[in-house]
């Protein structure tokens, strides 16, 4: 488990997993390792660094404050387990993100007194709240579009380079990270969400932009530092590296895998992470997701079939991004399903992820995604158009069909925490039969679907 701690409760014995407030270019950086030399102690304590992360299953914890302070020491990695799965997913899923979002008692700002920071703290993760948006969803998505657009030929052109072998360099995919991480800090959603609408062709290449963004989004609610969000999405970004060094007709089969050709699939996150170690400028980071991203809390996952305690926090975010973006996206062998729809479908699924990890990225999300088709009290049909901070269940909508008179209406946009009208549930796009439903949000910067 990993724990964030202030770099002068340092001591020998602990195992160093990362550095807070580095980018990559840090002495310690490519560094991951047990502390056993008073001279790299020194060395860290004299850094300057805001903090560092320490795993403790791998090296000595904290110990004082294990015992006299219980309460700092949860940090999101340990599961607390309040996404309880009832009957109905999605209430589930409100129930565990109130709608009305005060803050919950997990992610209020814990501060230790100041006597006791000469003592050990593990600060939780969520210890402060995401940043309010700087830009609406709306007018973060033409800018979203954009980056898209050059993340898709980015990742085209790296999965190229590496199916001829080319060792990858990371230190190219920075400006696109770095764009990704700003677009989402603005607006959460806007790249978020476009990076969704894919077709089959594309799945390979926006499927990593995708992650990219997700990552980043969810380590801001995790109350993660930009650089740590960065880090995390360049992870995410280069998670499914090891799909380049697939068969074509295996990645692409428009059918379900034989067992043979799945076990062939399921060595692309340690082929990657081969890939990844020959490359230069590579983060611990992003060489921990792409090997880990498959595991499963449960012990049943690949290919090492770790445990809950071995899965770090960043393969667990890993995991949930991963799986929400394959399942919302057209892939070659199937459709996508609808955002809440899926939200729901992961909240019912016991043993694969970790409860707090999922908690956080449905409340960066939405219980009802944007683009989510869902139906009104009055009988409307809606698309979900922007998240409304201060409730997961009244989104701004769309409204654009009416049940009763199963007519089209002019489109007219709701804000549902200023009407009477609410969301009764989610609908299957395919059952109506729409096609056109990313125009409603997204306007003229949703993809031209082929
Ligand atoms: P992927 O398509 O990117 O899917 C990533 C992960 O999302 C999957 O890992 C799985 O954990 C989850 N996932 C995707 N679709 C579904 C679904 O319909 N139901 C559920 N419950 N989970 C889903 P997994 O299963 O280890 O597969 C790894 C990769 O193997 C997939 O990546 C895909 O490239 C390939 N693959 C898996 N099954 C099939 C298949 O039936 N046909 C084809 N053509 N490829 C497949
Ligand atoms: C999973 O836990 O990833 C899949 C479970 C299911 O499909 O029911
Ligand atoms: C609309 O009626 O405006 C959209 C319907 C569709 O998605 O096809
Ligand atoms: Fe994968």
């Amino acid at each position: 488990m990993l724990k964030k701690i202030p770099v002068d409760q340092v001591r020998l014995g602990m195992h160093l997993h990362a550095l807070e407030g580095a980018w990559i270019d840090h002495p310690f950086w490519k560094s991951k390792f047990v502390i056993r030399d008073r001279e790299d102690l020194a060395k860290l304590h004299a850094s300057g660094l805001s903090g560092v992360w320490i795993d403790v299953t791998k090296g000595l914890d904290v110990a004082e404050v294990k015992e006299a302070l219980p309460t700092l020491r949860r940090g999101v990695a340990a599961s607390d387990g309040d996404v309880v799965v009832v009957a109905d997913p999605v209430q589930a899923a409100a129930a565990a993100c109130p709608s009305v979002v005060p803050l919950p008692a997990a992610s209020k700002p814990v501060r230790a007194p100041s006597r006791m920071s000469a003592t050990a703290t593990s600060v939780p993760v969520a210890a402060v709240p995401p940043p309010a948006p700087t830009r609406s969803l709306q007018d973060e998505l033409s800018q979203a579009a954009a980056v898209c657009k050059q993340g898709r030929s980015k990742v085209v052109s790296m999965f190229a380079e590496a199916r001829m072998g080319k060792a990858v360099d990371a230190e190219q995919c920075l400006p696109l990270v770095e764009e990704i991480s700003d677009s989402v800090f603005r607006n959460p959603g806007a790249l978020v969400s476009l990076a969704r609408l894919k077709t089959q062709d594309d799945y390979s290449y926006m499927h990593s932009v995708a992650v990219c963004a997700l990552m980043v989004s969810l380590g801001r609610e995790l109350g993660l530092s930009s650089e740590e969000c960065r880090e995390a999405g360049m992870a995410g970004l280069l998670h499914d590296l090891g799909k380049a060094a697939m068969p074509l007709d295996v990645l692409n089969k428009p059918g379900k895998l034989t067992d043979d050709e799945f076990a062939i699939m399921k060595t692309h996150p340690e082929r990657g992470h081969e890939m990844l170690q020959e490359g230069t400028a590579v983060t611990e980071a992003a060489l921990e997701v792409c090997l880990h991203h498959h595991e499963k809390m449960d012990g049943s996952g690949y290919p090492h079939r770790q445990s809950a305690d071995q899965i770090s926090l960043l393969a667990r975010m890993g995991a949930v991004c991963d799986v929400y973006d394959a399942i919302t996206s057209n892939r070659p062998y199937k459709a996508g399903w609808d955002p809440a729809e899926s939200i729901a479908r992961m909240a019912s699924w016991n043993g694969h992820f970790d409860p707090a990890i999922f908690k956080s990225f449905v409340k960066s999300l939405g219980i009802y995604p944007t683009g989510s088709l869902v139906r009104l009290q009055s009988g409307k049909l809606a698309v979900v158009v922007e998240q409304n901070p201060q409730s997961l269940v009244a989104p701004l909508v769309k409204a654009f069909f009416s049940t009763k008179s199963q007519m089209p209406l002019p489109p007219q946009l709701m804000d549902l925490s200023r009407t009477a009208d609410k969301i009764i549930g989610r609908e299957n796009p395919e059952t109506w039969g729409f096609k056109h439903l990313d125009e409603l949000w997204a306007g003229d910067a949703a993809p031209a679907r082929r």
